[in-house]
């Protein structure tokens, strides 16, 4: 079988580390020079089975910053991108807004749910994507597809809410339908996940994963009430769609049972203790949990 390369693009959640107006510790110190955290981008994964051609899932507010700091992803024609689709997981701003760096006459095919897809339709500013190139693809949960020839992709409901711009009074916050979704990729005999966001672990998504060769999950934050502690926001993880990692209903406990051959955290969001060497991050390396990093490269062969 060939080799499957994952290239986290992009380890941080929305916000990314450090974010903007944000000078909590994580913040701070990803901006101090003499500190070894550095800073992390946005939300995305890449992936390639031939090296020469990619997909990527998820297209983050990053992604010029992310293609520079990737040769893989440069051109290499005077008008050329390796970048050959890409499939998003929700319409999170995080998660769509690189799609306008992707404008200037650029082929590539771009898969959404139809429900994520209607985002896309309702903000014209999406048009930047000319249908003349830009091939939009709806794709149906529990089918499978191929965002690149020799990778067959399924995607399946996961719980979570509609993308935060688009919530009206109450939302629903761990809804399983087309808003939020989870990626299997199917390598040969081996499984691959993506679930950058996940409201909670159902049995039947627990039963999904059981076994999985590599699982990319939503570490979006340690604690529920993480950023209600740190003073930085009034939102429980759960309340924007992120199951936290600690606690007897944490993603760490519920994915320790699984038989998972590698777990990897990403969509990390800049409040979250583990970016830096303490009791968290312990805890999580002591649970054969990892912790992603931008430029960070798995391969299965
Ligand atoms: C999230 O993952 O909760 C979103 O990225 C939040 C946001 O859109 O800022
Ligand atoms: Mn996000
Ligand atoms: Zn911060």
């Amino acid at each position: 079988m060939t080799e499957v390369r994952f290239l986290v693009l992009g380890s941080a959640a929305g916000g990314g580390l450090p974010q903007w107006n944000c000078n909590c510790r994580n913040c701070a110190a990803a901006r101090d020079p003499s500190c070894s955290l550095l800073p992390q981008t946005q939300s995305s994964l890449a992936v390639s089975v031939d090296g020469d051609n990619w997909a990527l899932f998820n297209a983050s507010p990053d992604l010029r910053q992310q293609i520079q700091q990737t040769p893989d992803l440069h051109p290499r024609a005077l008008r050329h991108s390796p970048i050959r689709s890409v499939v998003l997981t929700n319409a999170d701003v995080d998660h769509i807004a690189g799609l306008l760096t992707l404008r200037e006459k650029q082929p590539f095919d771009l898969f959404t749910t139809k429900a994520v897809g209607s985002v896309l339709e309702e903000n014209p500013v999406f048009r930047v994507l000319d249908p003349a190139h830009v091939a939009r693809r709806t794709i149906q949960l529990d089918a499978t597809f191929s965002p690149l020839d020799g990778l067959e992709v399924r995607i399946f409901a996961v719980p979570g809410k509609v993308a935060l711009f688009m919530e009206q009074e109450d939302p629903e916050l761990a809804a399983e339908g087309e808003q939020t979704i989870g990626i299997e990729l199917i390598c040969g005999d081996r499984r691959v996940y993506y679930i950058p966001g996940c409201a909670a672990l159902p049995d039947t998504l627990a039963d999904r994963l059981r076994g999985a060769d590599l699982l990319f999950f939503d570490g979006t934050v340690f604690t529920d009430d993480e950023m209600i502690q740190a003073g930085t926001g009034i939102k429980t993880g759960r309340r924007m769609g992120h199951m936290p990692i600690s606690g007897g209903d944490g993603s760490l406990a519920a994915l320790g049972s699984l038989d998972i051959g590698r777990t990897v955290y990403v969509h990390i969001n800049n409040t979250n203790p583990i970016w830096l060497a303490g009791p968290e991050r312990r805890a999580v390396e002591a649970a054969g949990v990892e912790v992603a990093y931008d430029g960070m490269e798995i391969s299965l062969a």
